[in-house]
């Protein structure tokens, strides 16, 4: 008999639910939100207003698209964190009473360890290889830098992450110094595409160990632009493209070093990315390389699979379910990163 999992993701500002049917999604609906557009940055209190429009009819599509019926759902999985803390108690409080409602288990899912696991959702269309234990993630995404030692769906262990700002944080702030939306990586890596990523030459910081840093090549960037402009007031715009590819090239060697090493360090090749940040180009691209130059076998999730999903709640719930780890109606939300 199939497992039929609902996930529920609500810790940022996209609301997104999930079914799966055991490894396989059925449905994986993400709405989301613009109100933060104006505002150049996610604003919490209208992130968690956002979520509550949108958390029933989202579920209401994901079940529609799945097929199925809310009877048949075998458990209900939902991101108790990190994440904002309004967000959160939005996923969480529905999850807790559609589960005690439909009378099924309920599940906490840690945000960090999904965006790993969404490695093992498969597609309905053709199953694919995932990542063999032990592996290594590199998770990039707008809030988190790590680099985590996967040793089995719940054994992670932290091996580096950022002592500043994450590495979707430098591609937004880049964007956003150049005058561009917000979430400002995608756009750069769209301008990126058609720049030359050796047109200008930005700092590579030095971290000790498998740490990162990205707050300094913000900064230089920004006296970078400051200097230029004075000299050329449409500097930015006459050098759109270049500026991009140039950022985008150092954030992903700087990505690409620290990995590096720790792949070294522990003697792994099994090597996978994760989190929005895994959607960059560059930073794919890098990775495949990765292949040729140090043998390593490379995991780069669907571009539906990179930033926040419920599929990837679900897949988690999933693995907890089969082992009976499940929560209780006082489980609350936590804000900060579990991972040690
Ligand atoms: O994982 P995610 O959806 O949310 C968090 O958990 O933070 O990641 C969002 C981040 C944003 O900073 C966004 O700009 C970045 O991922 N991002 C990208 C790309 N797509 C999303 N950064 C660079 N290139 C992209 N193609
Ligand atoms: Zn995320």
């Amino acid at each position: 008999m199939s497992t039929y999992i609902l996930g529920i993701e609500s810790s940022c500002d996209d609301t997104s639910a999930a079914v799966l049917q055991d490894d396989t999604i059925l449905a994986n609906v993400i709405a989301n939100q613009d109100v933060h557009m104006k505002f150049g940055g996610v604003v919490p209190e209208l992130a968690s207003r956002s979520h509550q429009q949108n958390i029933i009819p989202v579920i209401h599509r994901a079940l529609h698209d799945a097929n199925i019926s809310k009877k048949q759902l075998s458990a209900i999985a939902f991101t108790r964190g990190p994440g904002l803390m309004g967000s959160l108690l939005v996923g969480t409080s529905f999850a807790k009473a559609f589960a005690m409602g439909l009378n099924i288990p309920l599940i906490e899912v840690d945000h960090m360890q999904a965006h790993i696991l969404a490695h093992f959702v498969q597609l309905k269309e053709q199953r694919k290889p995932v990542p063999k234990f032990p592996f290594l993630c590199l998770t990039v995404s707008g809030g988190h830098t790590q680099i985590v030692k996967v040793e089995d769906h719940f054994k992670m262990i932290l091996l580096g992450e950022t002592i500043d700002d994450a590495a979707g944080e430098a591609f937004d702030k880049t964007a956003k110094i150049m005058g561009l939306d917000y979430p400002g990586g995608p756009l750069i890596d769209k301008l990126a595409k058609q720049g030359n990523p050796k047109a200008f030459k930005f700092p590579m910081p030095q971290i000790k160990d498998l740490d990162y840093s990205f707050s300094g090549i913000k900064t230089s960037f920004l006296y970078f632009l400051r200097d230029n402009l004075k000299l050329n007031e449409h500097f930015i715009e006459e050098n759109k493209a270049d500026l991009a590819a140039s950022m985008q090239y150092t954030i992903v060697e700087i990505l690409m070093k620290k990995l590096v090493k720790a792949a070294k360090q522990e003697g792994i090749k099994e090597i996978a990315i994760a989190g929005g940040v895994s959607a960059n180009s560059g930073l794919r691209n890098a990775i495949k390389n990765g292949e040729k130059k140090y043998g390593w076998t490379t995991f780069v999730p669907d571009f539906q699979f990179t930033t926040d999903n419920a599929a990837m709640i679900a897949i988690t719930g999933l693995f907890k379910y089969q082992k009976g780890l499940f929560a209780d109606q006082n489980t609350t939300p936590y804000t900060r990163s579990i991972f040690k």
